[in-house]
């Protein structure tokens, strides 16, 4: 049995834990990193592509932003699409100069890796059976996470336990009868494709079809990204590259407008839910990102969520290990739930108008309709949803909790 001491043990190598893993660092607290995947795995998982202004300012401020300020591209506004017609937002213009970056998760968590591994901060990728203890009654032991890894036994005892490890993670599970779960299932799913084809659109393209919702994004100017909804548990096999690419056609051109097609790299299908598990604290367990909440991809928000989690985690962290100060530790779960339900909210409204419902009827269609045409034609509602999509400032969502934002924003203005 190997035994280890470290302050903070960070269960999962994802956007959440690595982050996590940086910031720490930074503020010379000590963190051991364990994932279950391999390097490789967790470096190649195509998902989310859209960062908002404060993640990118986070990354940057983290001493990570090199590449991303290289490669990222900043799109100032989205396309809707509907009845036969494409509307620009123009979330920089409504947002006063805030914008999104288009820079692939995959490459966030490849700098993030990269980083740590120059430090020789450790990072053990493949371990296995974790299991995590001893941190729900902080008078009765200490958190302890055992692992097996390199066919040895582990035993990491920590002071605080970070919980990183995703939706289908162990640590959620091991407080599954503690958390309280709000959630909702979507009757559709999205199929997504990587291809090696200049994107024919400068900024992203959300569409509502007759025959569903489609999403034309970007990797970079050589690598589009698209998405189509379709059933529910659809299988990846039912899809042709001629039926995928004549329903992108479908949903998605007009107007002189066409999709460039070219190679596929990689396809999947991917499930939607909305799901939080609160609280996002038990004892000296901490959760974050996916492991505590989804979000339907419609809003681009699940990264991002991640990144403001951390973000708080690792500041109230800093407070309790240099000033032992313990209640920014105290507020961390109330404070993310903030922002969590402001992201929960944002995403069912853009999933909701922007997809087809199998059994919606004309008038759930008519209601989906007149609301993006509300988007389009009213400042105020192309405000809202530009606003939301560029990400609210860290501190008017994960601030003083729900009571209290209303007053900070009548003093923002
Ligand atoms: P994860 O990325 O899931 O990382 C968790 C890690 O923990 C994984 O590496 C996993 O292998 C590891 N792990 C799990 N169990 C264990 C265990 N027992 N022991 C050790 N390690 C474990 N979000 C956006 O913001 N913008 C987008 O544009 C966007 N688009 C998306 C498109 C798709 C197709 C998908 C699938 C998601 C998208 N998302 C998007 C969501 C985003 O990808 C996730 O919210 C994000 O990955 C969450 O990061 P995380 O670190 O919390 O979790
Ligand atoms: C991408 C994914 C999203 O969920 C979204 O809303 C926008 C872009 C993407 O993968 O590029």
């Amino acid at each position: 049995m190997v035994v280890e001491r470290t302050q903070v043990a960070i269960i999962g190598a994802g956007p959440a834990g690595l982050l996590l893993g940086r910031l720490l660092a930074r503020a010379g607290i000590d963190a051991v990193i364990l994932e279950a995947r391999s390097r490789e795995y967790v470096e190649a998982r195509i998902r989310a592509g859209v960062l908002e202004q404060g993640t990118v300012d986070v990354l940057r401020a983290a001493g990570v932003g090199d590449r991303l300020d290289r490669e990222g591209l900043r799109h100032g506004g989205i396309y809707l699409s509907f009845d036969g017609a494409r509307h620009h937002i123009p979330m920089d213009e409504l947002t006063g100069g805030r914008a999104v970056t288009v820079y692939g998760q995959t490459e966030v968590v490849k700098d993030l890796i990269a980083a740590r591994l120059a430090e020789d901060l450790p990072l053990r990728f493949e371990t296995e059976d974790v299991r995590i203890d001893g941190f729900e009654d902080p008078g009765l032991g200490r958190p302890t996470v055992r692992y097996r890894h390199g066919g040895e036994e582990h035993e990491l005892r920590a002071e605080v336990i970070a919980g990183c490890d995703g939706f289908h993670g162990v640590c959620r599970r091991t407080v599954a009868s503690q958390v309280r779960i709000s959630e909702r299932t979507y009757p559709f799913a999205w199929l997504g494709i990587l291809v090696d084809a200049a994107p024919a659109t400068d900024e992203l393209i959300y569409a509502r079809h007759p025959e569903g919702f489609s999403l034309y994004s970007m990797r970079s100017p050589a690598v589009s990204r698209l998405y189509l909804q379709v059933a529910p548990e659809e299988s990846i096999e039912n899809w042709s590259e001629d039926r995928i690419w004549s329903q992108l056609h479908a949903r998605q051109d007009g107007d002189g407008f066409a999709v460039n097609e070219g190679p596929i790299t990689e396809s999947s299908v991917t499930p939607m839910r909305s799901f939080v598990a609160a609280p996002m604290r038990h004892g000296n367990l901490f959760l974050a990102g996916d492991a505590a909440h989804i979000v339907p991809p419609t809003g681009a928000k699940g990264l991002n969520l991640a990144v403001a989690d951390v973000t708080v985690l690792a500041r109230a962290l800093a407070s309790h290990f240099d000033e032992g100060d313990d209640r920014p530790l105290e507020t961390y779960s109330d404070r993310c739930l903030a922002r969590v339900w402001r992201a929960q909210h944002f995403s069912w409204w853009m999933t909701t108008m922007l997809h087809r419902d199998p059994a919606e009827d004309a008038y759930g269609a008519e209601l989906a309709l007149s609301q993006l045409r509300y988007v389009v034609s009213s400042r105020a509602q192309a405000t809202a949803l530009a606003e939301n999509y560029v990400g609210l400032p860290l501190e008017r969502t994960a601030g003083p909790g729900p009571a209290r934002i209303h007053a900070a924003e009548a003093v923002d203005g």
